[in-house]
């Protein structure tokens, strides 16, 4: 394979923003310096552009079952948008039937998505009928190579959450085997409890969508899970946080040196409760709600802060058609939006340019971070010697719009359409592969993203 050097361009990692040039052969970093000689290379100037590792999306929902219907990008399409977005590798989750073995599951979504997808992908473990049976199976998941594992409190109804029980003996089995437990956290018969009295007095129009999934059913939820853990000290991971509250409780933990990392997504921090209450309100359904306009405001203070240590997107779309289905009753309608293809432009645009967001901070949220929680690093995550060589050149010269139509998800809307952004993403290399090359897709039968395995450091 030819060798590739970049020249010029100015390198982001969470400590500092450096000029080098960048070697690449044999799918990894070679060298990363000053002034390299440029013999017999395939020769990018990024003068002007930063560079950043590939980003990692660590929560992403490709194809999965909800509310009768199934998101609407599978493996390929999903994979399609996560590499126009500079995403070169996806952490999903399994889907285990009821009564399935873990390694059953993991085997299933695996053969979804080999062949299938342009990026890298690993995955975290869902557990959502958690036996006795499957307890020796925890280790064995961690030797495949998934290291993490998934529990809900909430959705009951779709058979998925655990009760305390349940949770207390997965977080003794996960730290025993040296993974991480990580939390959907909603208060599953709080959220219940209200949708069934608004149901029954036709409450259903999107307004209480929010209203059926409080603030408190995650509070609440959070809560449980630190207090539950407090003995166990498992190391655990939050998904799609979205209160001042709960963050605020989570942190106090971390004070304390409790093993305790956070997410949040994208959508919370652009969007509040009041666009449930707009025309096209329903198509904002997801879980949990959005809230108050301060929760918004406190999480990019919470991220600079770094009180929050990852952004997951949550990808997880339907189109338009699939939302109407649920006639704007909030009970019926598909919970999910897109995000992986818009993760860094919205960072970029309404984090790093309003100053809300160092460009150090972006690459620790959405590269390195991501890769350390979940033992992708440091093949992932970080321009390094060695490194997998998955990068993104980025042009901050030029303005834009989002619009559903330029996208290249299945879905035919996108929740940021109609945002006006500046700067572009030009190039994506995965794994010495240029995906996208001056703004081009550049194989669009690409499908060679590989598994990658996570290990425990
Ligand atoms: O509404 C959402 N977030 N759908 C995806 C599944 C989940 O709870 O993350
Ligand atoms: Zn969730
Ligand atoms: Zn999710």
């Amino acid at each position: 394979m030819k060798k590739t050097l970049i020249k010029n361009g100015t390198l982001v990692s969470p400590e500092k923003l450096y000029q080098a040039d960048i070697l690449i052969s044999s799918q990894k970093i070679e060298k990363i310096a000053a002034n390299i000689p440029s013999a017999g290379t395939e020769i990018i100037d990024a003068k002007g552009k930063y560079i950043f590792p590939g980003f990692i999306d660590a929560h992403t929902h490709m194809g999965i079952p909800i509310r009768g219907t199934t998101s609407a990008d599978d493996f390929e399409t999903g994979s399609i948008a996560a590499l126009h977005g500079g995403v070169t590798t996806i952490i999903d989750f399994t889907v285990q039937d009821k009564g399935e073995s873990l390694m059953s599951s993991l085997k299933r979504r695996k053969a979804q998505a080999d062949k299938k997808t342009s990026v890298d992908y690993a995955l975290h473990c869902n557990i959502t009928d958690f036996q006795e049976s499957h307890i020796a199976e925890i280790p064995k998941v961690m030797q495949e190579g998934v290291i993490s594992f998934k529990a809900f409190t909430a959705y009951r109804e779709a058979g998925m959450q655990l009760n305390d029980r349940q949770i207390l003996e997965l977080l003794w089995q996960v730290k025993l085997a040296g993974g991480t437990v990580m939390f959907h956290a909603e208060n599953g018969d709080m959220v219940d409890f209200l949708t069934t009295k608004y149901v029954k007095y036709n409450k259903t129009t999107p307004p209480y969508h929010a209203l059926s999934r409080p603030a408190e059913a995650e509070i609440e939820a959070v809560t449980r899970i630190l207090t539950l853990n407090k003995f166990i000290q498992c190391p655990i991971y939050f998904v799609h946080l979205t209160t001042y509250e709960s963050v605020q409780i989570a942190s106090m933990a971390r004070q304390k040196k409790l093993p305790v990392y956070l997410e949040t997504c994208p959508q919370y921090l652009i969007f509040d409760e009041s666009i449930y209450s707009t025309a096209d309100g329903h198509y904002y359904i997801a879980a949990p709600a959005f809230r108050r306009k301060e929760d918004k405001e406190f999480l990019w203070y919470a991220l600079q802060d770094n009180l929050i240590d990852t952004i997951g997107t949550d990808h997880c779309p339907f189109n338009k058609a699939q939302k109407d289905a649920g006639q704007r009753e909030f009970h019926k309608t598909p919970n999910g939006l897109s995000g992986v293809e818009t993760l860094f432009s919205i960072l970029y645009n309404e984090g790093v340019k309003k100053e809300r967001l160092s460009l150090q901070k972006l690459v620790s949220l959405i590269s390195e971070e991501p890769a350390r929680l979940f033992g992708l690093f440091p093949k992932k995550g970080i321009l390094l010697e060695k490194s997998d060589a998955d990068l993104v050149i980025f042009n901050p010269v030029g303005k834009g719009k989002i619009t559903a139509k330029e996208l290249h998800s299945n879905a035919d809307w996108t929740p940021y359409e109609g945002m006006e952004t500046e700067g572009q993403i030009e190039s994506v290399m995965l794994r010495g592969n240029w995906l996208l090359k001056n703004g081009n897709q550049i194989d669009t039968n690409f499908k060679k993203g590989r598994f990658v395995p996570a290990f425990v450091d």
